[in-house]
């Protein structure tokens, strides 16, 4: 029988404004988690919803959200100080699975070594922040492609910077390209190792297809309507395959999102009824 978790309390360290419509909410928590993975984040009285690790250092980490229903209405009334319920980390989470120039390791062969693209968007940009930060602390050279509809909606850029991390976006001067042009362009004019994705399904379809076509290392993370985040409840399933995305996701390769004919075409809410993506 699987074993329900109990949600370990705590407090909320600091909230911090990222746009009108993002805040990330720091936590003084050693959670150690993998980049990719989430946490389901129990409000009392509310419910529990999974969040991506946006960051994350020895003792504390940052989850991102953005305003979108009733759950993440009552998340933004939240202060510093107000006490929440954290259940995971739960998932997979990225590799760097490139080959490195021979006998040395990805901090060993630094900027010589290896080379990822990534684009994230919408909610899904917390989860490849941390693939990002994670990159970095290894060495590896990263460019980001931030997708957002508005200005106001680019986040983390001037962290990403920090890192040492290209940024692109369309809203640079003089672009107006879609994040996606951006994305492949890039992949097309540089020897990538890997290239990384989380946001809108329609475009991490995109970057699917282009990298099985480039026969290049790809992962994506998936959203799927989560509700227990231990394989149990069933919410999460995807067609044909009836893989639990809470489990043997968020983060799948390409060969594998391949294999899910839901993916790029349909998702269920949490009734279950298939919800199709606007093409
Ligand atoms: C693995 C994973 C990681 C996520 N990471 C982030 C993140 O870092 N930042 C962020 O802002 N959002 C993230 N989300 C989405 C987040 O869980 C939803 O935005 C949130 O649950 C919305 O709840 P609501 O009541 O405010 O909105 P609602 O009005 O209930 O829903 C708005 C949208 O959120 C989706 N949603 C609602 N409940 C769930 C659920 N239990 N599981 C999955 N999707 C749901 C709905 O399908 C709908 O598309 C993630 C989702 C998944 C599956
Ligand atoms: S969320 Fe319950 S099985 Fe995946």
């Amino acid at each position: 029988m699987k074993k329900i978790d109990q949600p370990v309390i705590v407090k909320i360290a600091k909230i911090i404004d990222e746009s009108p419509v993002y805040k990330t909410f720091v936590f003084d928590y050693p959670l150690n988690a993998r980049p990719g993975q989430y946490v389901m984040l129990w409000l009392p009285k509310v419910d529990a919803k999974p969040f991506s690790i946006a960051w994350q250092t020895s003792d504390q980490f940052g989850l991102a959200a953005i305003k979108i229903g009733p759950y993440t209405e009552k998340l933004f009334a939240c202060q510093k100080g107000d006490l929440l319920g954290i259940l995971g980390p739960y998932g997979t989470s990225y590799n760097f699975s490139g080959d490195l120039p021979a006998g040395l390791s990805a901090d060993e062969a630094g900027e010589a070594g290896k080379k990822i693209l990534i684009i994230g968007g919408g909610s899904g940009v917390a989860s490849v922040t941390f693939l990002a930060q994670k990159a970095r602390e290894e060495n590896i050279k990263v460019d980001f492609v931030l997708a957002a509809k508005a200005k106001d909606q680019l986040i983390y850029e001037d962290w990403l910077k920090k890192l040492g991390i290209n940024v692109y976006h369309r809203f640079q001067e003089g672009g107006a390209e879609h994040a996606w042009d951006i994305f492949k362009n890039l992949a097309e004019k540089n020897n990538y190792d890997g290239l990384y994705g989380c946001g809108p399904e329609l475009l991490l379809k995109k970057l699917v297809d282009f990298s099985l076509a480039k026969n290049i290392f790809c992962q994506v993370s998936l959203e799927r309507y989560m509700k227990c985040g231990i394989g149990v409840c069933g919410s999460c399933c995807m067609d044909p395959l009836g893989i639990c995305l809470c489990e043997q996701g968020p983060v799948v390769n390409n060969h594998l999102a391949n294999q899910l004919t839901e993916f790029g075409k349909y998702h269920r809410d949490g009734a279950g009824q298939k919800v199709y993506f606007n093409q």
